[in-house]
């Protein structure tokens, strides 16, 4: 999605708001825009890559800027819609949707203003000049006009012979950077890995706040009804991510890094439990002792490949803990009229922590009375850790691929560490039993790392599969949701569609699909379905279809004509899921490697989704 960068500062600006583009350049866009102040306003922007922007940058100078990434909502993909978007000498760069900007835009088209974009954002640079006719300075305006908006935004905003820049956020991130050393200087960004380059000392805006940038100075005012300005106090961060955190390294694009990363992402997630022998409730926050005590059901709650995690999680809740455990897509269960249990555990799954659709379905959920909400989350004091009363923060580092690799696995290891805890709680588990579910736990970095080691193969699976148009993922149990994420891997990435399916439900309508042209994949755990599973396989070989089946070491399939295996080295038991899904995701990468598409920037995607 869009990312703002911004910066005051004594020295030149450009070099900062470019390397902060390209760091946010893995959240998705089109096109990119920048403008700077020399007192007066240059405005810059291109299609495509930050680095087209950077060309057209070079050799300037300033000390004030705002710059954009885009991601096209209102209007094509164009110079034109390019932020930023500008009225008389002021400039605003936005992520988010204003939802009311059509009557807004008829108001101020009545004032005289004429538009030049098909945008949103338009509006709101209008709506802050024509502010400005009435407000005593910048800051004040842009309080006043973003007290009209309804939507979502994050916004800067600069302007002609104004020595400040002024950021607001309502429903989209946005934090702040306090320049550090002799360069100084203030700064905001869409998230933090834009401003390491200058500062490690963050501030996270909250919904609401609007602040003002100066060389030397900042302050911040939430949006509290009342027109005096009173100051909010929010809390300095000191970021830990590091430069290696979100550089490529020794790897061709992100994804592969991130596929690679997984067991010391699992390790580092799991570092929270120790050696321990038993799980305290605690890893889930200070109130979880008392929220989670009087749990009598689960609501999980995501998007995308975390709703996968959450319908892994499902089996593992029910099976460990005895509780019943649904699971909804977000943008679903914010609109439908539901009953709401104020006992039930209500479980937000983000790796970004600001997808919009999770964040406002845990709004509802609190709304409807449900206030046991844990967030299950890869980024600290995102919007939705901040909206949960309860936490638990994976490890693995900053996930920059658009297509979701060891986010997944991550928030697997946290889900069934919460399904053992409620399982513990519920008095299922003996204390044997529960040391045993965390020793396969703590190995699963290790297996994890042997699974890897299948790549070669994988890799030639992968150049059978790139001319095929359509691709049909099978699993069954708790691989059912691994075969719904091994086919989205490869829909987004290789744009080649794919479709995940129950292996029992093929009958029912699917295996009408299955000719020569239709690849089958296959997970084929050595578990209690292996046999019913492997009557679904028979099934698509006597009607043509190719199979392609992984297996565990000791499954009894076996490779023949159009059935193609490959082991799994070791077999896992409950925790199999998190090593099945590895190869799925080795496969997709490969595939669109032979296909040639921009693996770490699908089109039409972005990797944060922080509008509806
Ligand atoms: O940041 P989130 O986990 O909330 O994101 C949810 C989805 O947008 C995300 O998982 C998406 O489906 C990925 N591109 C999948 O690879």
């Amino acid at each position: 999605m869009c990312g703002i960068v911004a910066a005051v500062a004594a020295r030149n600006i450009v070099p900062v708001l470019i390397e902060g583009l390209t760091r946010l350049e893995y959240r998705g866009y089109d096109s990119a825009g920048l403008a700077l102040l020399n007192p007066t306003l240059t405005r810059l922007r291109s299609v495509g890559r930050v680095a087209e922007l950077a060309a057209q940058a070079a050799g300037q100078t300033a000390h004030h800027g705002i710059a954009h990434t885009r991601w096209a909502t209102h209007g094509v993909p164009s110079e034109r819609n390019a932020h930023p978007h500008v009225s008389a000498g002021l400039a605003v760069v936005h992520n988010g949707i204003i939802e009311n900007y059509v009557e807004l835009k008829q108001e101020l088209l009545a004032a005289g203003y004429v538009f030049n974009s098909d945008t949103d954002t338009e509006v709101i640079a209008h709506l802050i000049q024509h502010t400005l006719q009435s407000a005593p300075d910048l800051f004040a305006a842009v309080r006043l006009a973003t007290a009209r908006l309804t939507g979502a935004y994050a916004i800067a905003v600069l302007r002609e012979w104004d020595d400040s820049i002024v950021v607001a956020r309502h429903g989209a991130p946005l934090l702040l950077g306090l320049g550090q050393g002799e360069n100084g200087g203030n700064y905001a960004a869409s998230d933090a890995a834009a401003l390491l380059q200058v500062t490690r000392r963050m501030i996270y805006l909250e919904d609401g706040d609007v602040a003002e940038l100066r060389r030397d100075a900042i302050r911040i005012v939430a949006a509290d009804g009342t027109a005096a300005h009173v100051p909010a106090d929010r809390p300095v961060h000191e970021s830990t991510l590091s430069a290696d955190d979100v550089e490529l390294g020794e790897y061709r694009h992100y994804m592969q890094k991130e596929i690679f990363e997984q067991p010391q992402a699992l390790a580092a997630t799991l570092e929270m439990i120790g050696g321990a022998q038993t799980l305290s409730p605690n890893l889930f926050g200070v109130a979880a002792p008392e929220m989670l005590g009087g749990v009598r059901s689960v609501l999980i709650l995501a998007c995308g490949t975390s709703y996968h995690a959450g319908l892994v999680a499902r089996y593992w809740i029910e099976q460990l803990a005895g509780i019943p455990c649904s699971v909804e897509i977000a943008s679903e269960y914010r609109y439908r009229v539901s009953v709401p249990n104020s006992e039930q555990l209500v479980v937000a799954i983000s790796q970004s922590g600001e997808t919009a659709d999770t964040l406002a379905s845990v709004k509802h959920a609190r709304a409807l009375g449900m206030g046991r909400t844990l967030a299950i989350c890869n980024v600290p004091e995102s919007a939705i850790v901040r909206e949960c009363a309860l936490r638990f923060l994976t490890r693995a580092g900053p996930e920059i691929g658009v297509a979701s690799t060891k986010a997944f696995t991550t928030q697997l290891a946290a889900l069934f560490l919460l399904a053992v805890t409620l399982a513990k709680q519920a008095g299922r588990l003996s204390a044997g039993q529960e040391a045993e579910q965390l020793v396969a736990l703590r190995h699963l970095p290790v297996a994890v790392q042997k699974v890897l080691a299948l790549e070669p193969e994988i890799k030639a699976w992968a150049a059978r599969f790139a001319a095929k148009q359509h691709a049909l993922f099978l699993g069954r149990g708790h691989h059912y949701p691994i075969a719904l994420e091994g086919a989205l891997k490869l829909k987004e990435i290789s744009y080649i569609h794919a479709e995940g399916y129950p292996a029992g439900e093929l009958k029912h309508g699917p295996l009408a699909l299955v000719d020569k042209d239709m690849p089958v994949i296959s997970i084929a755990p050595n578990d209690a379905l292996l046999e019913k599973l492997k009557s679904n396989l028979k099934e698509v070989a006597a009607r043509g279809g190719e199979l392609y089946v992984f297996a565990d070491a000791d499954s009894a399939v076996d490779a023949e004509d159009g059935v193609h295996v490959l082991r799994l080295p070791e077999h896992y038991g409950l925790l199999s899921p998190v090593l099945h899904v590895v190869p799925l995701q080795l496969l997709s990468y490969h595939v669109a490697l032979v296909k040639g598409t921009d693996v770490d920037k699908p089109r039409n995607l972005a990797k944060s989704v922080t509008v509806e």
